[in-house]
């Protein structure tokens, strides 16, 4: 009895392991990044078209696959930067979002046009019970109806189309199944399988994959991919996705630092680097990623979106690669792989620049610009060095890091600015803190720029300084997050200010200011979140509800 259960087990085994070698045969795993669209659908995310475009030129850099550049129908914001991301990247696909409505399909169409052959349209439609019942009121026959005329009209622009089923992992397998092969049917070249609130777990999905793949033809013969989504709700997106790609997914959407939708996306560096880590356990697979730009992008990510990323966070947190344990250190001094799965280095970590100083000219700070990979107008140059000027007189070195936090604090900027020119405090033990704020705002071709003066009373300095904006702007925030952090090494170190605020309309904005004074700091991000909503409350096309 005991042979006989031994000799069926050892037969499947085999049947699987003969499946595994077939699924095996492509190992190309595509990393398609969703942190300009998921990402951004994070509270306070939003990010301007600036530098929309900074982050999607470090993610071709870095070399993802798919940029995910937005949503084009939900704003004109989002239309725009879609555009502008598919007119400028050469490298990787650009994907636009629509739901299987056709105003959607259209403006995703036309949004990813200027990437000709490279243009994809990701059309998505919910398929679990929860979601038919509840949220969309249709019945099976007609969600299958919906999801392939979508994928139709998507094809009339695009040949690249990918569906999603949304809450996928929580729809009837059959039903699944069913939808997945009419998508591909009516022309789908990728099937996305989301895992849209974070519920499943990795075993639990290896085999939901394992089914599509073995159920639907094209899976196998490579006409189509399967994708997974995966959300980060029980902390196990990476997990999944992993376990996903073992079974036959072929493509991992994911973002960068993880960010997204609640508890976020399943993170692009973690992925990549589980598989270039752990080539025993992936044996052969390979992703076109490349890890030596994993810290810059996650740098330049955390700073734009406003959301920071936790120090002890796996390969991009502070603490990621630093040993404090005394035994740890001898270990790694005496052979690194002691205590060190992964070389710092290759993801990004690195040995840091010579400094600039108050005495580099223009030309240094331009080719520092040039080094750290951003793209810059004469303008641009000439306000940052304006900028780093002012900084080099009051501290000792300027580092790459205090250099990029002025870049960033420059394309934060919006039209129609508030600028800080002044800014004065009184504080102390038996002081009332007292700020005195001067602000010009910024003219027309036709009218000079104009300046106002007032000051503030408050609990503290920095609530001193932002009432006095708040009187001068006749804008009110509440504050909902503030934090600093320094930029650079030393006591003299750049500090960086991030705030969320509220204006009253519910929406946080996010705003970032910095400074050797974190008073200072503290009133440019004020003054940078206030800009970003007066900003937005300008534009027409609001960005609407999207079910
Ligand atoms: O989480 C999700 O289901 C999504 C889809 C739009 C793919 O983000
Ligand atoms: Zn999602």
């Amino acid at each position: 009895m005991a042979v006989g259960f031994f000799l069926v087990r050892t037969r499947h085994h085999r049947q699987r392991e003969i499946k595994q070698t077939d699924r095996m045969k492509n190992k190309r795993v595509l990393i398609f990044d969703t942190t300009l669209r998921d990402g951004e659908q994070c509270p306070g995310a939003s990010m301007n078209l600036r530098e929309k475009l900074e982050i999607a030129r470090q993610l071709e850099r870095l070399k993802v696959d798919v940029v995910e550049a937005g949503f084009p129908v939900i704003s004109e914001g989002d239309f725009t930067a879609v555009e502008a991301i598919s007119k400028e990247l050469k490298g990787p696909t650009i994907a636009g979002l629509a739901r299987c409505v056709s105003g959607d399909i259209d403006a995703a169409g036309a949004a990813v046009k200027p990437a000709g052959r490279r243009g994809r349209i990701h059309v998505f439609l919910a398929t679990s019970k929860i979601h038919r019942e509840f949220k969309l009121g249709k019945a099976e026959d007609e969600i299958v109806r919906l999801a392939v005329k979508g994928v139709k009209q998507a094809k009339g622009y695009v040949d690249d189309v990918e569906f999603s089923p949304e809450d996928a992992s929580r729809t009837e397998p059959e039903f699944l199944v069913r939808i997945c092969r009419a998508a591909v049917d009516a022309g789908a070249t990728t099937v996305n399988i989301p895992d849209t609130v974070g519920w499943t777990v990795p075993n639990e999905f290896e085999e939901l994959i394992r089914q599509l793949y073995e159920s639907v033809p094209e899976f196998q013969s490579g006409r189509a991919i399967i994708s997974v989504h995966c959300h980060n709700d029980l902390g196990l997106a990476v997990a999944n996705s992993l376990a996903a790609v073992r079974a036959g997914a072929r493509q991992v959407e994911c973002t960068m630092n993880g960010i997204g939708e609640r508890a976020g996306n399943a993170s692009l560096e973690e992925i990549v680097m589980a598989l270039t880590t752990r080539k025993d356990v992936f044996r052969g697979f390979k992703c076109g990623v490349k890890p030596k730009e994993i810290v810059r992008t996650s740098r330049l990510v955390a700073r734009l979106s406003g959301l920071s990323v936790q120090r002890s966070k796996a390969i991009v947190g502070e603490n990621a690669f630093a040993h404090s344990s005394g035994i740890h250190q001898d270990g790694i001094l005496k052979k690194r792989e002691t205590y060190e799965i992964m070389d710092p280095v290759k993801v990004g970590w690195g040995k840091t620049e010579l400094p600039l100083t108050k005495h580099s000219g223009r030309a240094a700070v331009l080719s520092r610009l040039k080094h750290l990979g951003f793209k810059m107008t004469d303008d641009d140059v000439s306000a940052i060095f304006a900028r780093f000027k002012e900084i080099g007189d009051k501290k000792k070195f300027v580092y790459d890091d205090d250099l990029a936090a002025l870049v960033e604090g420059h394309i934060t900027i919006v039209p129609e600015t508030w600028m800080l020119e002044y800014l004065s405090v009184s504080s102390g033990s038996s002081t009332v803190p007292t700020a005195t704020v001067r602000l010009s705002r910024a003219g027309s071709k036709e009218k000079e720029a104009t300046v106002y003066q007032d000051a503030g009373v408050g609990d503290g300095p920095v609530d001193a300084a932002l009432k006095a904006i708040d009187r001068l702007t006749k804008v009110r925030g509440r504050l909902k997050d503030f934090s600093l952090r320094g930029v650079s090494q030393g006591k003299d170190a750049l500090g960086e200010v991030t705030v969320k605020a509220d204006f009253g309309d519910g929406n946080l904005v996010t705003g970032r200011g910095a400074s050797t004074d974190i008073i200072e700091a503290s009133a440019r991000a004020y003054l940078n979140a206030v800009n970003r909503f007066l900003n937005a409350k300008q534009r027409t096309g609001k960005r609407k509800a999207v079910s």
